[in-house]
This record gives structure tokens, C-alpha cells and sequence, in this order.
């Protein structure tokens, strides 16, 4: 490819940089989560627990997840989350108050836990790590089989403000081609159970470019999902990975695949536009009647993450660190099964550290991508530097690509709607040399 052709739309979805195959086993000895949390801001900080298990394992998906849990594996499981939140908790130490100002339970299918586990999940939450769920906004995934009125209520007791629910096509032979196998009527029952619980956010997730789809069926998809008024929709193009069951039958990705799902991006995008949503970034769209969100929900750069899970990543200043990666299924159970053996949860074992120039990259990418765009300013006042100096080859290239908004107010760098559509190519254009080689040499397992 010379360097002026457009890359490929979509090439990886960014939504944490660098990504998890840039990590690495940390050499021993693994550095101490109370040194690596020592001088960090810790009056803002987000949690996120990770869990990986499902009732099924779609075509699609490559997320870290195993089907069932036999042998009484999610209590180990929430055992050993409890041995791990212990130590997390310990490693933040008294000398700064801790403040959590954000929760997360993702997945996997957090609903596949029974209403009990749940509760004893946000017990964790709340009496290992301090976080007051009813204060701060908390988001939960689930499931259409899975999200009975039973765990939902007990999750809106707890003080859920986010139902997030997959349902990737209201269509059910697109499910069957997604291999996602899912009866309608399951997925309408699920809506009205959520919508049941007063929770004040419902976000459904929806999949565009499965084999068969069209702009017809496509917008029944969408217009079936706006019948509930979602607060926030998220569009997902499909993506076929390798380990995946559409990745062993489907032929690698084409042209003709790329067209068709830039063609659904734009017709998804300008049906949320004209029914009253408001495009956040390449895959989000929120209501604009629906009640703002807080001050905490959206930071998208920031660090101060602590992820519980085998799954889930913590976010230092310096260093991103989580447990091994796999998306194979024999791997995958493993690396849940030394997980719930795990005695010490004291040191990071595997991740990546952050410097100063993998900051602004990071900065720039997570800003960059959100609809609004990135103040110059800010970046500036945190790094003491333009964007424009630290990234001239790359800002210069989105611009003669007609990927920048030339009428975005000055001090604002915003991409086009171009540029917004292609989020999936640009973003891999901002990795550093050095992700780029840690992320090539990652042989998935
Ligand atoms: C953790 S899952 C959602 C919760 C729940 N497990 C479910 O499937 O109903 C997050 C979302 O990512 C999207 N997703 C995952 N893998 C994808 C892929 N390969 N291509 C497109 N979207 C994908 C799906 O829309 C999915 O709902
Ligand atoms: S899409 Fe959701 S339910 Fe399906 S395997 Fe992935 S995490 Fe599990």
C-alpha cells in the first residue's frame, strides 16, 4: 500500500490503546500493585469486573469468555474476585482517600451469573473495594436468555443506572448466520423486562455487515430496536477473527465486505440522526432527549482503572496490566482455572508500560475518535506540547485523506464524517512502532 492510499476501514476496533496483545508476561520480579498505585490519583478512580462466562459462544465473538461453568466454577470464581478486590484494596492503601466514581460489570455475560452471585458481586463492589454503587453510575452487560426479572431487579436495587443488551439483529436468520441463535420474541420479552426496572439507561447493541444482511432488513433491525427508545445504541460492524466459529468458515475479509458494511454505517447512522440520536463516536449514538449523563461517565482518556477478573485490565498512569489473553477455548479455561487458584493477587503479572510519548498517542487516539473531537488546548495544557508537533506526518495524512473537519471551530480537532466512518482504519494509524511490533508478534492462542 503507498503511503497516500487509504488504509482498510476496518482494521481493529480501538477502544483501549495499546491494545491487550501489546502485553507482555513483566519479568520478574512483577512489580507490586501498592508501588505501582502509590503516587497515583486515586480520588476518581473506575472499577470494572470481569465476567467471563457464557450460556452459548456466538460466531463472533472473540472476547474472553467460556460457555458454562460446571463444578461450581462461578463461585471459585467470586472467590477468587474476593481474594483479588482484598488485595487490590490493600495495594490502594489509607495515606489519599480512595474515591470510586464509576462501575462496570462486563463480560462474558455478567447476567450469567444467578441473582445470589450477583448480589454477592456488588457485596464485593461495595464492602472489599468502597465503591457506593448507588452513588455512582453503574453498568451492567447481559444477555437476552439471560436477563430473567430476577437478576434485573436485583441489579436495579443495587443501583444499576446501565442495562447494556446484546442483540446484535432482530432478524432471526441473521442471528442463525452470526451464529447467535436467538428467537425474537426472547429478544422483545428481554427489552420489556429491562425496561420493567426503571433503570435509566437501556443501551442495545446491534451488529451491522452479517452475511445476507441488507439495508432493508437492517433498518427493521434498527427501527425494532428503536420501538423501545433506547437511551444509547451501539452499531458494531462485524468482525471476523481467527479462533472464532465464523473465523473457521468465513473467507477473510474483501472489498466488497468493506463497501457493504460502509454502506450500512452510513444508512445506521443517518436513521439514528433522523429519529433524534446523536452521534458520540464511529459505533455510539445517544437520544438527545435522554436525561445528561454525569460529569464521571465520560472521561475516556483518563487512567485510574482497576479491573477485577481474569479478564479485566487495570490502568496506571505508567502501566496497563492485566492477567493472559487467549481466545481459544481450551485456552481460555485454563487461564480462568489458574485464576480461581490464584493465591496472590499482589503484583501485575502481564501488561505494558506507558510512557510519555505512548500518553499522547493514547490521549490523542481515545479523544480523537469521540464525535465531538479533541480541544487543542487540552491536550496542550496536559502535555505542554502541540498535537501538531508530536504528530505532523499522521495529522497531515487524516487531512489530505479529507478525514479532518475543516469547519470545526479553531481550537477543536475533529474528524469529518469521512474520517468518523473510517475511526477502524485511522485508529491503527496512531500506534507507535513499538505496539505495532508487540501487537504482530502476538500469535493468538
Ligand atoms: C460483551 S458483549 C455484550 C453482552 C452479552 N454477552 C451479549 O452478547 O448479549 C459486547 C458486544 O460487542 C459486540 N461484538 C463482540 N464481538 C464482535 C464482533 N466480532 N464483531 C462485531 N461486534 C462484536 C456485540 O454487539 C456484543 O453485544
Ligand atoms: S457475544 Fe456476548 S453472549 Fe455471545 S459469546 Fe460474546 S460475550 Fe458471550
Amino acid at each position: 500500500m503507498s503511503d497516500s492510499a487509504a488504509p482498510r476501514p476496518y482494521r481493529s476496533y480501538v477502544y483501549a490503546y495499546p491494545h491487550k496483545t501489546a502485553y507482555r508476561p513483566l519479568p520478574d520480579p512483577a512489580p507490586s500493585l501498592a508501588a505501582l498505585w502509590r503516587d497515583e490519583p486515586k480520588d476518581a478512580l473506575s472499577l470494572y469486573a470481569h465476567i467471563p462466562f457464557c450460556e452459548v459462544r456466538c460466531g463472533f465473538c472473540n472476547l474472553f469468555t467460556r460457555i458454562g461453568a460446571p463444578d461450581e466454577l462461578t463461585t471459585r470464581y467470586l472467590d477468587a474476585l474476593d481474594r483479588q478486590a482484598a488485595a487490590v484494596r490493600e495495594a490502594l492503601g489509607d495515606r489519599d482517600p480512595v474515591r470510586f466514581a464509576t462501575a462496570a460489570f462486563g463480560g462474558g455475560t455478567p447476567t450469567f451469573l444467578t441473582a445470589g452471585e450477583l448480589e454477592r458481586l456488588c457485596d464485593i463492589a461495595e464492602k472489599r473495594m468502597g465503591v457506593d454503587l448507588r452513588a455512582v453510575p453503574l453498568s451492567v452487560e447481559t444477555s437476552p436468555a439471560t436477563a430473567t426479572a430476577d437478576r434485573l431487579a436485583l441489579l436495579a436495587e443495587r443501583g444499576a443506572t446501565r442495562l447494556s443488551i446484546g442483540v446484535q439483529s432482530f432478524v432471526e436468520a441473521e442471528a442463525r448466520a452470526a451464529v447467535r441463535p436467538q428467537r425474537r420474541a426472547d429478544v422483545e420479552s428481554a427489552l420489556g423486562r429491562i425496561r420493567d426496572t426503571g433503570v435509566p439507561v437501556l443501551n442495545i447493541d446491534l451488529i451491522y455487515g452479517i452475511d445476507g444482511q441488507t439495508e432493508e432488513s437492517w433498518r427493521s433491525s434498527l427501527d425494532a430496536a428503536l420501538a423501545w427508545r433506547p437511551e444509547e445504541l451501539y452499531l458494531y460492524p462485524l468482525y471476523v477473527r481467527p479462533l472464532t466459529g465464523l473465523g473457521r468458515i468465513s473467507p477473510a475479509a474483501d472489498r466488497e465486505w468493506d463497501e457493504q458494511r460502509l454502506r450500512l454505517y452510513r444508512y445506521g447512522r443517518d436513521h439514528l440522526r433522523a429519529q433524534g440520536y446523536a452521534q458520540v463516536s464511529m459505533r455510539m449514538f445517544r437520544r438527545t432527549d435522554a436525561a445528561p449523563l454525569g460529569p464521571d461517565d465520560y472521561a475516556c482518556q483518563t487512567d485510574g482503572m482497576i479491573g477485577l477478573g481474569c479478564g479485566a485490565r487495570s490502568y496506571t498512569s505508567a502501566l496497563h496490566y492485566s492477567f493472559d489473553y487467549a481466545v481459544d477455548m481450551r485456552e481460555i479455561r485454563t487461564i480462568i482455572d489458574a485464576y480461581t487458584e490464584t493465591a496472590d493477587f499482589s503484583r501485575a503479572e502481564v501488561g505494558r508500560w506507558v510512557d510519555a510519548g505512548e500518553a499522547r498517542r493514547r490521549h490523542l487516539l481515545q479523544s480523537l475518535l469521540q464525535a465531538e473531537g479533541m480541544p487543542v488546548a487540552g491536550y496542550e495544557e496536559r502535555f505542554g506540547a502541540s498535537p501538531f508537533a508530536d504528530f505532523p506526518a499522521e495529522l497531515a495524512r487524516f487531512e489530505a485523506l479529507g478525514w479532518l473537519d475543516e469547519e470545526a471551530p479553531a481550537g477543536l480537532l475533529r474528524l469529518s464524517p469521512e474520517g468518523l466512518a473510517h475511526s477502524d482504519g485511522l485508529g491503527p494509524e496512531l500506534f507507535s512502532p513499538s505496539v505495532r511490533a508487540a501487537m504482530a508478534a502476538y500469535e493468538p492462542k
